[in-house]
């Protein structure tokens, strides 16, 4: 089984989109339930067997470095108070001493250049690319279906997770062309940054997930700024894709994109509707409210 051990999460953006939510606080904090998205993402990340963490950050994130940290005070109060519960569960969320990093990318550039930041951090190897204001609801995480994918193809090539959009939406998103299918993963012939509908080359859009060869660091050495003046991976790839394999896949689950305000509420009532202690009280409530 081919190996990805690290995985990169781009935190550095200014969430203008939930302002002013997000004057003082990341974005990535933003709870799902009860668990900020960037814990969200490292959770799958960790389940597709991830063993180090690279966080991109920037000012006023700190914060999201202080919550994959122990907390003394909190961990002996809630020891004093015999909470074991809550203690075994902040324990269990803790990554490994020294696996993870944080490096900063000192303008919001755009993803790409973000990606770039992290290139002496993840060094000549494949790696994974999260993005944290994308949230996918499976029991099997959509990263461990990419891996699984990546290790079963026999080319090194990099691999997009992709599903399914309405085709008069597929100008909000990145769409790949679909060649040589063999189940759930398929060859991409193209890829297309918001498509007019008639020139998509399919519905499948790029959905915030992705296995990298280390060669894109080269390519985002020198790529210049493209739409709305910002550094995009999207165009990396491209250049990429004339040298390298693309595969895409149509993982299983549903996803939200949390970076917008309804995909964020979406995602906390779906994600709250899979709990067992949450769900029968809250479907009341929606009811009521719904009349
Ligand atoms: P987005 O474009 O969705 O995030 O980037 P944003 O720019 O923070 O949000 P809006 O559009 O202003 O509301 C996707 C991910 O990439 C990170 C963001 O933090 C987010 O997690 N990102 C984006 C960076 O790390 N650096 C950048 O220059 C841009």
């Amino acid at each position: 089984m081919k190996r990805i051990r690290k995985a990169i999460f781009p935190v550095a953006g200014l969430g203008t989109r939930f302002l002013p939510a997000t004057k003082a606080m990341p974005k990535e904090m933003l709870t799902v339930v009860d668990r900020p998205l960037i814990q969200h993402v490292v959770d799958e990340a960790r389940q597709a067997g991830i063993e180090h963490l690279i966080f991109i950050t920037g000012r006023n994130k700190g914060v999201i470095e202080d919550h994959f940290d122990f907390q003394y005070e909190l961990e002996d109060t809630l020891s004093e108070r015999g909470k074991k519960g809550e203690l075994d569960a902040l324990s269990r969320d803790l990554p490994g001493p020294g696996t993870t990093s944080f490096t900063r990318q000192q303008k919001p550039l755009g993803l790409g250049h973000a990606v770039w930041c992290a290139r002496e951090l993840v060094g000549n190897e494949p790696f994974a690319l999260l993005l944290p204001d994308v949230l996918v609801q499976n029991e099997r995480g959509c990263l461990a279906q990419m891996i699984d994918a990546y290790s079963a193809l026999n080319t090194a090539s990099n691999i997009i997770a992709v599903e399914e959009v309405a085709p008069e939406l597929v100008h909000q998103y990145g769409v790949v062309g679909v060649g040589k299918t063999e189940g759930k993963t398929f060859q991409i012939t193209s890829m297309v940054e918001k498509p007019k509908r008639e020139d998509a080359p399919s519905n499948l859009s790029i959905t915030g997930r992705y296995i990298l060869q280390p060669e894109i660091f080269d390519i985002l050495a020198t790529q210049p700024k493209g739409a709305g003046g910002e550094i995009q991976l999207t165009d990396a790839m491209l250049t990429l894709s004339k040298s390298q394999q693309f595969h895409g896949l149509k993982f299983d689950g549903r996803s939200f994109d949390c970076g917008s305000k309804i995909g964020f509420l979406t995602a906390n009532i779906a994600y709250a509707l899979k709990r067992k202690d949450l769900a029968p009280a809250l479907r009341d409530e929606l009811k009521g409210l719904l009349g």
